[in-house]
């Protein structure tokens, strides 16, 4: 029998708090020192680098481009994770908002890894991107914003430029969602409050990115849960 928390529910995208706010607004700082923290205790920066890594021992990584990457905070543990076997690697921060901080380039520089810090949307900046080999793409937490058709789009315009993807993204699961109406309990203010429970709703279950994903036979995906709240889609492309 299916317990009430195994049992999902329909996907809905509203705006979040935190999109709407000025980069400067105090609110807006405070909750994104929040994300970093849910960001560490949700496990992503593990989850998107360990996919890399594999990859990355077959084929070099020569831009690492993450997508809605805010402050450059995400990018920067991952790329911690991989700098002791991979220097020179060019990372790219896109992102509506100028985020990325002084120290946190500093922070790159010292691992030998060049930053990029695109203000730019999204689907623009993919857009314009000249192509290049070695480019992986990820996503944390930016996915969900997106309806079905304009994040079809976007995974299409991902496939044009990648030899691999790596998404980390809110499970939709009442387990989650639950979890999400906490946040409050750790110190998260109410920006971060609001945002948790609308990016659950949001979020993704089963293999609802595969079937967005542009078909073909070039590309292997993988897609389910990973650690206790996220959900993780790993789009790598064959051969090459
Ligand atoms: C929930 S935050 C996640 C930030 C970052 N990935 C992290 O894990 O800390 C979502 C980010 O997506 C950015 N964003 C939303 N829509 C965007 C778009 N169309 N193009 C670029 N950035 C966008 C927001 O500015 C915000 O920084």
């Amino acid at each position: 029998m299916l317990t009430c928390a195994a049992m999902g529910f329909p996907r809905r995208v509203a705006p979040e708090q935190l999109d709407a706010l000025a980069a400067q607004d105090a609110a807006a700082i405070q909750s994104r020192r929040d994300l970093q923290r849910l960001n560490v205790m949700m496990g992503q920066p593990a989850a998107i680098a360990r996919p890399l890594a594999a990859h990355a021992a077959a084929r070099p990584i020569r831009r690492l481009i993450d997508l809605g990457g805010g402050d450059g905070t995400l990018l920067l543990q991952v790329a911690r994770r991989l700098a002791s076997c991979y220097r020179g690697v060019q990372g790219v921060v896109v992102d509506r908002h100028r985020l990325v901080s002084p120290r946190t380039r500093e922070a790159f520089a010292a691992l030998g890894w060049g930053l990029e810090a695109a203000t730019a949307d999204a689907f623009e900046w993919l857009r314009c991107a000249p192509p290049q080999a070695g480019t992986v793409v990820i996503a944390n937490l930016f996915l969900h914003h997106l309806l079905e058709a304009p994040l079809g789009a976007l995974l299409a315009q991902v496939a044009a430029q990648a030899e691999l993807f790596v998404a980390c993204e809110p499970r939709r699961s009442r387990f989650t969602l639950g979890a999400s109406g906490l946040v409050g309990w750790i110190g998260c203010n109410a920006v971060t409050r609001h945002d948790a429970t609308t990016s659950v709703r949001a979020g993704f279950t089963d293999r609802e990115l595969s079937r967005l994903w542009p078909a073909g036979e070039d590309w292997r995906t993988e897609e389910g849960p990973t650690g206790l709240f996220s959900h993780s889609f790993v789009a790598s492309r064959r051969g090459g």
